[in-house]
């Protein structure tokens, strides 16, 4: 590493324009925390309206979080003026930015497109972040060459020209409000950007954590269990989804494996399983479950489909609480 050197990221928030892909639950969130920190962010989603969507529900929460005294409404205002929204399916149209985070689904090859994509339109000095769960920064990049992560993509797309400036940036649900991010280094990533992007996180308010490409990174990697034991003990009868919920809760975690997943997202959560159970070469550890997969087929998303584990009203809130 050399200490010092200049990265994209080092410039003021004002002069890094930031890219968020995807205007979903994580994309929108990552975008307020961007443009809170100063920065001017563009929200790109694939689906029309979705970023524009996600901006009007952005500006409800300022709306209550000004009504409650905790920002004043000259912040809110300035943060939502920093929000420009992008509909496209074809990320050579995003606009020049300093530093792309990215947030679309948990898919291999749709994350390898448009890495490929933004390294095509993007000066090669703009850092490229993705917000995956469990994909490997190596497979995303194309840097990839042994084992799963080889399969996965196939050697049938070239690798990024500058994979150095590739690396992940793992936010936790929701963004604005949980201070841990994971900066992902693959096998390519360059040490000084690394680094600034560290110094980033934390001048946005965050609890950055190191962790090499490695399958589900730290959090996912540990939770696993956590979830599947409590699938699978209310699958076999043994205890009810509420009851495993007050016992952990009771145990001192934040909330329960149940409700967690609703809120992350059954279908998100069931991904992320899967691709850390290919990536360990299906060790039995981390098989996902068939109570989880039934729970995707039947639609059964979690908060956001207003039904999962548990039912909820239309403001999320759970119903059978
Ligand atoms: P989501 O389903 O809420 O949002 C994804 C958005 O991406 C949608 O608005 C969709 O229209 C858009 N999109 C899909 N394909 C696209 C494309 N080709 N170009 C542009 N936009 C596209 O998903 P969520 O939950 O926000 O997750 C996004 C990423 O963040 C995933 O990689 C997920 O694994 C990761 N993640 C999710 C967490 C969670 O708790 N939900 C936590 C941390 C990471």
């Amino acid at each position: 590493q050399t200490p010092g050197a200049h990265t994209a990221l080092d410039a003021a928030p004002a002069q890094l324009p930031v890219a968020v892909i995807g205007a979903g639950a994580m994309g929108s969130g990552i975008a307020q925390v961007a443009a809170q920190a100063g920065h001017p962010v563009v929200l790109v989603d694939s689906q029309d309206g979705a970023a524009d969507r996600a901006v009007a529900k952005l500006a409800g929460t300022f709306d209550t979080l000004v009504s409650k005294g905790r920002v004043t409404r000259e912040d809110a205002d300035a943060t939502l003026a920093r929000i420009t929204t992008h509909t496209t399916r074809d990320m050579t149209t995003v606009p020049p930015v300093g530093l792309v985070i990215e947030a679309v689904v948990e898919q291999i090859d749709v994350k390898r497109a448009i890495f490929r994509q933004l390294e095509e339109a993007q000066a090669p000095t703009t850092v490229l972040a993705t917000n995956t769960s469990s994909l490997s920064i190596d497979a995303i990049s194309g840097e990839a060459t042994t084992g799963h992560d080889a399969a996965l993509h196939g050697g049938v797309s070239p690798a990024l020209a500058h994979p150095g400036r590739v690396l992940g940036l793992h936010f936790f649900n929701p963004p604005a409000l949980m201070k841990l991010v994971e900066v992902i280094n693959g096998a390519a990533s360059d040490p000084d950007i690394l680094a600034a992007a560290t110094d980033l996180v934390r001048r946005w308010g965050k609890t950055p954590v190191r962790c090499t490409s490695t399958p589900g990174f730290i959090v996912n990697r540990v939770a696993r269990p956590f979830y599947g034991e409590a699938q699978r003990m209310v699958a076999d009868g043994i205890v009810d989804a509420a009851t495993v919920d007050l016992a952990l809760r009771g145990a001192g975690f934040r909330m329960g494996p149940m409700e967690l997943t609703d809120l992350i997202g059954q279908d998100v959560n069931y991904a992320v399983g899967e691709s850390v159970w290919h990536q360990t070469g299906q060790d039995p550890r981390y098989e996902p479950t068939a109570y989880q997969r039934d729970l995707v087929r039947e639609g059964r998303l979690g908060r956001k489909s207003g039904h999962g584990v548990f039912r909820y009203d239309d403001s999320g809130t759970p119903l059978d609480a």
